[in-house]
Formats: C-alpha cells, structure tokens, sequence
C-alpha cells in the first residue's frame, strides 16, 4: 500500500490554493508534477557543479559529465536496454520521434508503407508524413474502435512485406487506452518492419522492459515522470541507430571535421549534437529513482483503484459520457457534457481550483472519429486522492447545473 499522505509531502506545489481553493491537479497527462527531491538535484546543479560536459579537464565539467552520464546509466537500467549508448537524451518524445523520422530518410523509399495508428498524438503522425512527403513512402493507418481500442484485424492486414516502419503509442494520451504493443511489435517483426513505441504516456504508470518487448525504439519524456521539461530519451537498438544518419550536425557529434568531409562520433553521442540539458538529464535520472523507490507496482494498483472510482462517480452524472471505454486503460478519464462545450466546463473547474485539460489533446483524428470537438481530461496520478476525485465530481455537477 502507498502511505498517499506521506507521498504528498514529496510535492511542495499540492500545497499551494488556485483561485482561492486547494489545488486538485488532474492534468498529470499533460505534464506531472515535480516532488522535492528532484528538485533539490536541479538546485544541486546550478548551485555546485553547473558545467559544460564531454569537454573540460576541470573538476566541475568531470563532476557534471560522471552525473550526466550516471543518469543515462540509471535510464538503461530502468528501461532494461542492453547497452548505456543505445540511450539518447533528446529534449523530449517529439525531438526523439523526429530524430527517428528523419534518421530513415534514405532508409525508406517510395515503394515502402509505414502504419501509424488511428490513436496517436500529433508528435507520432506528423513527422512521419513529413518522411512520406520527402521519400514517396505511404501511411497507412490502424482503426480505432468505439471503445478506443486499436483494430488488431485491421492491423494485420495492413502489414505486408512492404512495411518498413510501425508506430503506435503505448497508452493513448487522449483516452488512456493500453495498447497491446507485444503483439504489434512480434507481428510487425515477422514482416521484417522496425517498430517505434511512444511511451510518453505509459512511463509514468509502467516499467517498460525493452529487450522482453523486443522494440526497436522507445521513446518519452521526463516530466511525464515526476522529471523536468526539456529533455526526454529514445531507446534505439544498436544496429538501428548506427544504421540512421544523424539528426542535427554540431558540436559533440563529430569524430573528426574538415571542410572535405566530416566523420561522425559513435553512439550515443552521433545524436547528441550541441550543449545539451544537462541539469535535466541528471534530474530524468533523479526522477527515475524517486519513482522506483516507490514502485511501479504499488503506483498501478492505487492509480487503477482512483480509475475505478473517478468512473464510477462521474458516471453517476446524467448526460456524462466518458470517450476511453476499454478494459485496458490507465488512469485517465475523458469525458464530455451533454450539450455543453469542454472549454467552459474546464473555466469552470479551474475557478474551484480543478486542473483539467480540455480540447482534442494534440489528437484530432480521435475527436474527428467522434464527431467531437474535444473532452474534458482528468488524467490522476500516484499522489492523487479519492477526496480530490470527489471535488472533480461535485464541480462537475456545478458546471452543469451552471451551464445546462
Ligand atoms: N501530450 C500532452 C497531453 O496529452 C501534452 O496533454
């Protein structure tokens, strides 16, 4: 069991009122929130050892290399990657899906299909059709149901020997659904296609093993996980990754450079051109620890318990409709009114100090499936509670009642 109240101490912002009332924070999918002891490394870094790293002799730039590389070091583990060099920091999911996207440039052509899903955020379908649009390769796309579940049928029967590439998020950020991500990557592998997951969704309700999941890149960020903003990391297999031409040319990423020719340096730093987020970095690692010690387990099981209710009870509102119905989804509720708009539900609940987020949720072919212009989105995480889920259901019932 989580000890919740000795949890919450952890995060200084749940202390603090909104337009005069306790803070109730149900926007965890957008972003989450940042417990003490990751912030006391972010104050560490700028304190003592801020320095660039990979470059100077002196004592600080050593101390804030061995920090930046341990953190890349406490990444792999987390993740289970084979080596240290197949972890990329990258500023976030989108930087990590674009390096991706354009690393396959001139590994794909136009006789060559990729297969997104119906699912996805804008960040997994738009840098992909700017690859098809540059190489003439097509997109084709996995249906989604009325539950908000990937179309397996469907699936395989879009994959075929021209399929190069797959990507599919692991948890959908607009419905909260689960993705059976083993079996599209297994399927995807017997036509020879790579997969790329988004895991930006799932990394902070699950420990992802990339090597049980055989995946070839897995990507997300770190303030979905208690991390800052700014920085992220791709997981990519070693033989992909040297396969891929890098994403930026720069500083770092170089072996040796004349205005002849340039040779580029070995993984990971091929990809990681320029100063990067060096203080973030070490906090994704911070991050990371802060969530192990509490354990992925124990966050599933109280987070499916707070689903469980928040469903119940906003169900228990006439003319509620929640988008999001599968059996195999995580903690994140999309719901609308019955004839009233989303955005003025969310005013509403952010003047009784309600953090949701409302709108298509970067996810438009969702709400287009629909028919909807968007939802309200509570999305709760481990240091949520049932009370607060309460205030969300009786503002809720104000919102209607105040705009019915
Ligand atoms: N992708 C984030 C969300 O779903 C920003 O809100």
């Amino acid at each position: 069991m989580l000890d919740i109240n000795l949890i919450r101490k952890d995060f200084p912002i749940l202390k603090r009122q909104v337009n005069g009332k306790p803070l109730v924070y149900f926007d965890n999918a957008a972003t989450s929130q940042t417990p003490q002891q990751v912030i006391d490394v972010i104050v560490d870094y700028y304190s003592n050892y801020n320095a660039n790293i990979h470059r100077g002799v002196h004592a600080l730039s050593q101390e804030a290399t061995d920090k930046y590389e341990a953190a890349r070091h406490t990444i792999q583990n987390h993740f289970n990657a084979k080596k240290a060099q197949e972890i990329i920091f990258t500023s976030g999911t989108t930087h990590a899906i674009n390096l991706v996207a354009n690393g396959f440039s001139k590994l794909i052509n136009q006789d060559d299909e990729l297969i997104v899903s119906a699912l996805e955020h804008h960040s997994n379908i738009v840098p992909w059709q700017m690859l098809c649009e540059k190489t003439g390769a097509k997109l084709k796309v996995i249906p989604m149901t009325l539950e908000g579940e990937l179309d397996m049928e469907a699936y395989t029967a879009l994959l075929s020997e021209k399929t190069k590439l797959v990507f599919v998020n692991h948890i959908s950020n607009a419905l909260g659904t689960i993705n059976p991500i083993k079996t599209i990557i297994n399927q995807a592998h017997n036509f020879g296609a790579a997969v790329l997951i988004d895991g930006a969704q799932a990394c902070p309700h699950i420990k992802p093993d990339v090597q049980a999941l055989d995946v070839d890149f897995y990507v997300t960020s770190a303030h979905k996980i208690c991390g800052p903003t700014g920085v992220g990391m791709l997981y990519g297999k070693e033989e992909w990754l040297n396969k891929m031409e890098p994403y930026q040319g720069g500083g770092e990423m170089i072996d040796q450079v004349t205005f002849e020719k340039t040779t580029y340096a070995g993984l990971p730093h091929k990809f990681e051109a320029g100063t990067p987020n060096i203080c973030g970095g070490i906090a994704f690692g911070a991050a990371l620890d802060y969530m192990n010690a509490i354990g992925f387990d124990k966050i599933a099981t109280y987070e499916k318990e707070l689903l469980d209710y928040g469903t119940e009870k906003l169900l228990e509102i006439e003319g509620l409709k929640i988008y999001g119905t599968s059996n195999n989804k995580t903690s994140v509720i999309s719901f609308n009114l019955e004839g009233i708009h989303p955005y003025d539900v969310g005013t509403l609940l952010d003047k009784m100090g309600i953090a949701v987020r409302t709108g298509h949720h970067c996810a438009q072919p969702i709400m287009s499936f629909y028919n909807i212009p968007g939802t309200i989105r509570a999305s709760f995480a481990f240091y949520n509670t049932k009370a607060e889920i309460d205030a969300l259901v009786s503002g809720v019932k104000k919102a209607k009642m105040m705009l019915s």
